[in-house]
């Protein structure tokens, strides 16, 4: 369904604290799986809304009903690090989430309308990188990030104890066709591991009735990039 453009998407101030809060916990309270959702501390909030321009709000009728969170990384944040990104690179990084939509307006395409409006935000300020965490089971994110171009990197505990893949979007050098893909259930998360280690990246993502399915691709083995990952899987 398209949206309907009563929607307003503004950036968050400190002032919407109160609003996002409670947007929060009844998201909370209405998730069928708790642990898709990481529930940021206050002081996280406090950090990312204070200069009032990288969070967007959805509003409908003056009433919040989505938010999308942005943080500008500085110095060596582990999530850069997480995808291999270092040195000159981290200070262009940007980590998005935590995301929402009220219960009562999901399945709407809002999730993607306020997901592509950030991007466009973040392309025309000279960003390079974009980062997310996204839970393996949260197929409505997961669709979200890889149809905007995002690719999964990791499949890592994040948050002390919560399986999340991490996912990079290079806004400078868009990725090309894969040399080789492979398909694997949403389930199967050893394989998906075993690939990742190999360096496939996760590019696609495909949801029939009964499973959902990615899509892995790979960029080409030359001889000595696959035995040092081959080397690297067994020493871990
Ligand atoms: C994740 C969330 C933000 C998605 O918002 P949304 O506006 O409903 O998402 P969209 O309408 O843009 O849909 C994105 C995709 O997910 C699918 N989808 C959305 N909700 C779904 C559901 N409950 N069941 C199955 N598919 C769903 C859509 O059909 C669409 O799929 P497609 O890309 O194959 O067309 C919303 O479900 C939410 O707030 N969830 C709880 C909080 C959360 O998990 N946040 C993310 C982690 S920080």
């Amino acid at each position: 369904m398209e949206p309907h453009f009563h929607y307003e998407i503004k950036f968050l101030k400190p002032q919407h604290l109160p609003e996002i809060l409670t947007l929060q916990n009844l998201v909370i309270e209405n998730l069928p799986d708790k642990e898709c959702y990481y529930q940021e501390p206050l002081a996280f909030f406090e950090k990312v809304l204070a200069d009032g321009k990288n969070c967007l709000g959805l509003f409908e009728a003056g009433d919040l009903i989505g938010f999308h969170m942005a943080c500008l990384l500085e110095g060596n944040e582990a999530i850069g690090v997480d995808i291999g990104l270092g040195g000159s690179e981290v200070s262009l990084i940007v980590q998005w989430g935590p995301t929402a939509i009220h219960p009562k307006y999901r399945q709407q395409g809002l999730l993607k309308m306020l997901a592509d409006h950030h991007l466009k935000i973040f392309r025309d300020r000279g960003y390079e990188h974009i980062c997310l965490t996204i839970a393996p089971q949260n197929y409505a994110s997961l669709s979200s990030a890889i149809r905007q171009g995002f690719l999964i990197k990791r499949l890592t505990y994040k948050f002390g104890h919560l399986l999340r893949y991490v996912l990079h979007l290079d806004l400078k050098r868009p990725c090309k066709a894969p040399v080789c893909q492979v398909r694997v259930t949403g389930s199967d998360l050893e394989s998906q591991q075993f690939l990742l280690s190999l360096g496939f990246y996760g590019s696609g993502v495909l949801r029939s009735q009964a499973e959902t399915e990615l899509l892995f691709g790979h960029d080409g083995f030359s001889g000595d990039s696959f035995r040092k990952s081959v080397v690297r899987r067994q020493c871990s």
